[in-house]
């Protein structure tokens, strides 16, 4: 099977008067070679990702895109350590964590948010007790001031915000605890899966632009996971296209959407109108 993809954008090519361009980002933050997740077995086993390599590159926003089922969580959740590989080997930041164990500490790197920020949520809890959870894993270092400046980060009124309870917050304002949540971390790789999905339109764009600028102003390294190929292009460095847990397509994100070369990609790419209308 071929998967339509470039070279890596960071890897130096000759230029028309010989010299090289220089590799924009050094080495990835995340290596992915043959990532493999079976469930079941025998005659009833679901390939969920099926040999899927890739790089994410520091500073870079790498948006996962494809249909309901196609392994986009279940690969996110191998990122996470939420969930063994079944084969395939997973290398952060230079070191091979493919069998890593000790999760507390790999989970001050790799943070993530989900879906539904509701759900998070504890309805009598302020947002100043939610981010105080992070106390188990930061104790002393999670100041006040630490949690002004994550919701700071993602543009929320810092000291108005702490003191509110989640009802009196709009969803787009809970989603952007949740990814504050993540920040109080510090984390080098933020996976964001479906973060934006239950969100209107004005609100995901509020959403994707807090995810721009925190890679832009914070060098934040992004997995960005939706079925909508159409958000990709506002965000994205580099789309990774899953279909079936096959990764089918995987390039720049302009190249990828501009110019697919894989049916699959054309077929999600034709569901979405404002990027005919956008010509
Ligand atoms: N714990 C599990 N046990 C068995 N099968 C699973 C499990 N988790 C996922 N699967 C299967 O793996 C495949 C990929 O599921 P996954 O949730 O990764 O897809 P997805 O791309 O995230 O879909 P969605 O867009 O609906 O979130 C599906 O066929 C799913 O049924
Ligand atoms: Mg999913």
């Amino acid at each position: 099977m071929s998967i339509e993809a470039d070279p890596p954008a960071g890897a130096a090519t000759p230029a028309a008067d010989g010299t090289e361009t220089p590799a924009a980002t050094g080495a990835p933050l995340v290596v992915a070679e043959h990532l493999t997740r079976v469930f079941g077995r025998g005659s009833t086993a679901v390939r969920a990702v099926d040999d899927v390599s890739f790089e994410l590159r520091r500073g870079e926003i790498t948006t996962v895109v494809g249909e309901s089922g196609s392994g986009k969580s279940t690969l996110a959740r191998m990122l996470l350590k939420l969930l063994p590989v079944s084969s395939g080997r997973l290398v952060f930041d230079g070191a091979d964590v493919t069998g890593r164990t000790d999760t507390t500490a790999y989970w001050r790197q790799v943070q993530a948010v989900f879906q539904d920020p509701f759900s998070a949520f504890n309805q009598f809890f302020t947002v100043r007790r939610l981010l105080a959870r992070s106390r188990r894993l930061l104790g002393a270092e999670l100041t006040e001031q630490r949690m002004l400046d994550a919701l700071e980060q993602v543009g929320l009124p810092a000291g108005d915000v702490l003191g509110r309870y989640p009802h009196q917050l709009s969803g787009g304002q809970r989603q952007r605890v949740m990814i504050a949540r993540a920040l109080l971390m510090r984390p080098s790789l933020l996976i964001a899966d479906e973060a934006t999905s239950m969100l209107d339109a004005s609100l995901r764009a509020t959403i994707l632009n807090v995810l721009t600028d925190l890679r832009d102003r914070a060098g934040l390294t992004i997995l960005f996971i939706t079925h909508d190929i159409g958000q990709a292009c506002y965000v994205s460095d580099q789309v990774l296209v899953l279909s079936q847990g096959r990764l089918v397509e995987a390039g720049p994100a302009e190249r990828v959407i501009f110019d697919p070369r894989h049916d699959y990609t054309r077929k999600l790419l034709a569901d979405v109108p404002r990027l005919h209308d956008a010509g």
